[in-house]
């Protein structure tokens, strides 16, 4: 991963195995797209594949403890549910699970999250945030500021956040977020954090195709996957720091593509109205058409926009 040449010899002697098995793994990490030159004083890795396995992503990533720990599964039906398993196990906050491919990926509002391998970014950060069952909301909102973050450094594009989470980008959803949390009444144990964004997907089911988009598509470049994961987990710590110094709120705010927008709020009543405001608490505030102010949560409603997906 330096980019220095290592001997056959040293690596045998470090992994306690023969030259020829070194060969052999050697041979079978070309085959998943690491680019390596051998030579007579060793071998040297020139490329990685678009992989999100575990050294690759820990390339150049220089956070405190948001993904010290991670794990990387090829397949795996989800990784929240992996996730809540490693978190019920005790995992450390930060702990990062990672999949190419989920099988039964869960969306929002029992939707499920279709997760092809190798076409997108599935994953879920474990935390332990020691706060009441109430304030996980805010969570959610900071996890979304996180991935808009991190879209909008890798790509260039603007990312918007649609209340309460989803990541737009001109018009169109490219990420989601489903956190899932272990409470009782009176603290949170552990939260799961999960992230799915769109990277390479060339098309979209029918019944979204209009409303759903892929970082490939929108910028007409291959996205590096594993730079979106540690620009995330880079931006995650960032939102935490913002959060103790009071002011996660106003970067959301400020990043929102809901405020100002006609609105449809979908819950135990549906009205039409203008979202207003999003309150400290995470709660949107929507004025419907006779002037009257509702303030509603995202476990209680989803919310359409009027004019097109935001
Ligand atoms: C949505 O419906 O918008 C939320 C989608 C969340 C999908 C992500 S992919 C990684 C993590 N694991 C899951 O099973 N779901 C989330």
């Amino acid at each position: 991963m330096s980019g220095d040449t290592v001997s056959g010899q040293m690596l045998s002697s470090e992994l306690g195995v023969t030259r020829a098995a070194i060969w052999k793994q050697v041979e079978q990490l070309r085959a998943l797209g690491f680019a390596i030159e051998s030579g007579r004083q060793g071998y040297r890795l020139t490329a990685c594949p678009d992989s999100l396995m575990v050294p690759v992503v820990k390339r150049g990533l220089h956070t405190r403890w948001a993904g010290q720990s991670m794990v990387y599964l090829p397949t795996v039906d989800s990784t929240n549910r992996y996730a809540r398993m490693l978190a019920a196990q005790g995992a450390q906050q930060g702990t990062l699970v990672l999949a190419d491919e989920q099988t039964a990926g869960r969306g929002r509002r029992g939707r499920v999250w279709i997760s092809p391998a190798g076409e997108g970014v599935f994953f879920s950060l474990i935390l332990r945030p020691g706060a009441h069952p109430s304030q996980v909301a805010l969570l959610s909102l900071q996890t979304a500021l996180a991935v808009a973050l991190a879209i909008e450094r890798v790509t260039g594009l603007c990312a918007r956040i649609k209340w309460p989470n989803d990541i737009v980008c001109e018009g169109r959803k490219v990420c989601g977020m489903l956190l899932e949390m272990d409470a009782d009444e009176q603290q949170v144990h552990d939260v799961v954090a999960g992230v799915g964004i769109n990277v390479h997907q060339k098309q979209f089911a029918p019944e979204i195709e209009h409303s759903a988009a892929s970082l490939d598509l929108l910028t007409g470049r291959v996205i590096e996957r594993a730079e979106l994961v540690r620009a995330f987990l880079a931006a995650f710590e960032e939102t935490d720091d913002l959060a103790r110094a009071g002011m996660l709120m106003e970067a959301y705010r400020a990043k929102s593509a809901t405020l100002g927008q006609r609105v449809q709020v979908i819950g135990q009543d549906r009205f039409t109205g203008t979202a207003l405001e999003v309150t400290d608490s995470g709660a949107l505030v929507v004025e419907d058409e006779q002037g009257q102010r509702h303030e509603v949560l995202a476990a209680d409603v989803s919310v359409r926009g009027l004019m097109g997906y935001v």
